[in-house]
């Protein structure tokens, strides 16, 4: 998009943090416009929400992998079978329309592998892809499909789209480089297995995004480089997460900024349970939370994952600053848990500016365990392992209270009825502006 290559042409250390160069497109949507447009009426697409759009999409597709836009325009799409783009350059995907899903298999509703210079966008703001997830969910079941996959994309950008209601995840970035995803909102059910987004790729930039669900909000997995996230609003969900990381995790240089997170599981989790590599270099800073389980939750003895071969991930310069707000019983869960692996203890780990209270009861715990470094309950410099220890607070830190969003939502999409389709929010962090205008507005 024109506004962010100005912006980070101009502004490039301000914008950039942890990338490691420039992101999104080579090219234009519009110059691939005008060099073709591929509109799916041309390939056997009708928008009366029952032909199968996956065969005219397929075809639009081919039409114009070598350079030039595949334009799905406004209406009502039924998608009765999957599709895998793969091996294109120079093209953008512009969904102005809804796509609605009516197939049951797994795998990826939308793939896209293999591309350099891509762009996922709407024009209006107004694209979506409607999972209808919840007619397998209401019966008891996860099985089906992720809406959108990307693998091996380099130079790209997903903007102004709407994905709701996924079967099984909403959207994965993979082994990509040099990609920008922002002015999303996703909107899942209220049950674990339902991701927002999870990225493990290079040189990503990820902002103004809301995800509603009760999974991943938007996480990292490994191996992950140079990313930077920001201005993301976890509208009830799981919460954002680096994890769950296994043997050989490599992760570092990742930059998380501007998080409001309410309702959720955790403001930010980093788990595993045994494992080996390491997580470094990585900041996490103005953070606001209300009403989450946990808070600041490094778990390296995850209860929820069994535990994978190695004595544990190294996590090591490890900055927590200016987190903010209120968790919902400080006693029981407390706000601030560094648990880290006795075979790997945590180092150089610093929490700073950090004022959060509880919203019931008069108490709440900070708990550390073989952690080293600033702040809380951990232990300065050292090596070696230490049993996990507590400390009882029993008053509101000063400077704890702050903002809630207005839109913040009061209660779940639960899982057995259809979940509407949602307008992007304009606002994703109290009193910062997106970076890009909102397509359409
Ligand atoms: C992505 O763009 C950069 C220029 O910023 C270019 O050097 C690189 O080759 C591109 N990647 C691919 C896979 O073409
Ligand atoms: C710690 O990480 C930050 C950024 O993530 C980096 O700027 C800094 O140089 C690192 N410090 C050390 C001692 O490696
Ligand atoms: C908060 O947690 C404590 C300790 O687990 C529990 O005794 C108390 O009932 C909880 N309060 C609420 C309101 O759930
Ligand atoms: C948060 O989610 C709720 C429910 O989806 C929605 O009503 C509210 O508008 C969302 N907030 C924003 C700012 O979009």
């Amino acid at each position: 998009m024109r506004v962010t290559k100005f912006l980070l042409a101009l502004v490039p250390l301000l914008v950039q943090g942890q990338l490691s160069g420039r992101v999104g497109p080579l090219t234009s949507h519009a110059s691939k416009s005008s060099k073709k447009t591929c509109s799916v009426l041309d390939h056997g697409a009708k928008a009366d929400k029952a032909t199968d759009i996956g065969p005219a999409l397929v075809s639009a597709f081919v039409a114009c992998k070598a350079g030039g836009t595949v334009h799905i325009p406004v209406g009502d799409y039924a998608m009765k079978t999957w599709v895998s783009l793969t091996g294109g350059s120079a093209w953008a995907l512009q969904l102005d329309g809804t796509i609605h899903r009516t197939g049951a298999a797994g795998g990826n509703m939308i793939f896209i592998g293999n591309t350099n210079d891509f762009e996922f966008f709407s024009s209006t703001g107004k694209g979506a892809v409607q999972g209808n997830g919840y007619q397998i969910h209401a019966q008891g079941s996860r099985t089906g499909a992720r809406i959108l996959r990307l693998n091996r994309v380099t130079n790209f950008s997903v903007h102004d789209v709407v994905l709701v209601d996924a079967p099984a995840f909403h959207f994965t970035m993979d082994t990509c480089t040099d990609g920008e995803v922002y002015n999303m909102a996703i909107r899942g059910a209220d049950w674990g297995g339902l991701d927002g987004i999870d990225v493990w790729s290079h040189n990503i930039w990820i902002h103004d995004v809301m995800v509603t669900n009760k999974d991943e909000c938007v996480t990292v997995k490994s191996p992950s480089k140079n990313l930077l996230i920001e201005n993301i609003y976890c509208n009830w969900s799981g919460g954002c997460a680096l994890g769950s990381l296994g043997a050989n995790t490599a992760i570092s240089l990742v930059h998380y900024r501007n998080v409001y997170t309410q309702n959720s599981n955790q403001m930010l989790m980093i788990k595993s349970n045994g494992g080996s590599g390491s997580v470094s270099d990585v900041i996490f800073e103005n953070f606001i939370g209300h009403t989450n389980a946990y808070s600041l939750d490094v778990d390296q003895y995850w209860s929820s994952m069994s535990a994978v071969a190695g004595t544990g991930i190294k996590i090591t310069n490890a900055t927590f600053r200016n987190w903010k707000g209120s968790e919902a019983n400080g006693s029981q869960r407390g706000p601030v848990r560094v648990l880290c692996a006795d075979g790997a203890p945590c180092t150089n780990i610093n929490i700073e500016d950090f004022a959060m209270w509880t919203e019931s009861g008069s108490k709440q715990l900070y708990t550390c365990r073989s952690a080293y470094g600033s702040g809380m309950c951990l232990k300065g410099g050292g090596s070696g392992s230490y049993a996990a220890t507590t400390s009882t607070v029993s008053s509101g830190p000063a400077g704890y209270s702050v903002a809630t969003m207005k839109g913040d939502v009061k209660s779940s999409f639960g899982t057995t009825v259809s979940i509407p389709v949602p307008p992007i929010p304009t606002e994703f962090f109290p009193g910062v502006a997106p970076y890009s205008r909102l397509a359409g507005s």
